[in-house]
């Protein structure tokens, strides 16, 4: 059984949720999701405690709303919300004016509505923080498959600790051996609107890749296990040093089998593939 986030937040891990049970430890004492996003890896991971991170934290708002209030006051806020603002697939007026009301009155269970109402479902925020999604005309509204996706998501985020740090500030030092660390960061040689640096949060650079290689091989010397999602190759243009590191460790490189749509990482042509790997020091 997969289980789908309610969410269908951008760079979601949703279609390699498989593979990544299969490269995933079965015995993990302490999940940590350092990058959890829309939580589609969260949910779908068994361990005895979870911890999910993520600097956005308009999104962790939204996942420890859902954890403080029952399935029944949820969904009650949600309908009530669409049927009082005329929210719809079509509705662009009353889509703005409840965009309006938001950003004069925050809320996050108000935020997870407007979000899935709005194009590509994606958390944007200009640099003073308000939301600045468009409408996601005929396509986003709130679905009876996000309902039912929204119902066994809550249940299965009820005792994940959650924590919105930049992932440099992470206190990993209560981990052993027997947890385990999965790192889905931005990807840098692709591009997904919440690595651009303009969404008032600061870009996802080499730099960045540098910092968080050196933790992975931090947790490496204490006996921590962790897997690392990343691209390495781009349509022509190749990550600087990602395989070359995995190598120079010893670690391991998976290359899960999934199909894309639009981007077919086994194509011959170099200009058109992407090669997703997941890095395991195990
Ligand atoms: C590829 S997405 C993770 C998707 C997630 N695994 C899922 O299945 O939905 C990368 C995430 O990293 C977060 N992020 C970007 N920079 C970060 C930082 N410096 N520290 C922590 N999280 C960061 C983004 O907000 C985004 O949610």
């Amino acid at each position: 059984m997969i289980y789908k986030s309610p969410f269908n937040y951008i760079g979601n891990k949703h279609r390699m949720i498989a593979c990544l049970q299969d490269i995933f430890p079965q015995d993990i004492n302490t999940f940590v999701d350092m990058f959890c996003g829309g939580g589609d890896v969260l949910i779908n991971t068994n361990a005895k405690t979870k911890i999910a991170n993520d600097v956005n934290y308009h999104v962790i708002d939204v996942l420890q709303a859902f954890q403080n209030l029952t399935i029944d006051e949820i969904l009650d806020h949600i309908d009530g919300r669409i049927t009082n603002w005329a929210l719809s697939k079509t509705n662009a007026e009353a889509f703005y004016q409840f965009r309006r009301h938001y950003n004069e009155n925050p809320n996050p269970l108000d935020l997870y509505v407007l979000v899935c109402h709005s194009f590509n479902y994606q958390f944007r925020f200009n640099s003073q923080h308000e939301y600045n999604n468009p409408f996601g005309k005929n396509r986003s509204y709130f679905s009876t498959r996000m309902r039912e996706n929204l119902i066994s998501f809550v249940e299965l985020i009820r005792n994940v600790m959650f924590t919105k740090n930049d992932f440099r500030l992470m206190d990993l030092a209560a981990l052993h051996p027997g947890d385990f660390v999965y790192a889905d960061p931005p990807y840098t040689i692709t591009c997904g609107s919440y690595n651009d640096g303009k969404r008032g949060f600061s870009g996802w650079t080499l730099n960045e890749d540098e910092s968080l290689l050196a933790i992975l091989d931090n947790l490496n010397d204490r006996g921590i296990r962790f897997a690392l999602s990343n691209v390495t190759e781009h349509k022509g243009t190749r990550h600087p040093f990602i395989s070359e590191w995995a190598q120079e460790k010893g670690y391991t490189i998976h290359l899960p089998n999934i199909n894309y749509n639009n981007c077919n990482y086994q194509s011959r042509n170099r200009l058109y593939r992407t090669v997703e790997v997941v890095i395991t020091n195990y």
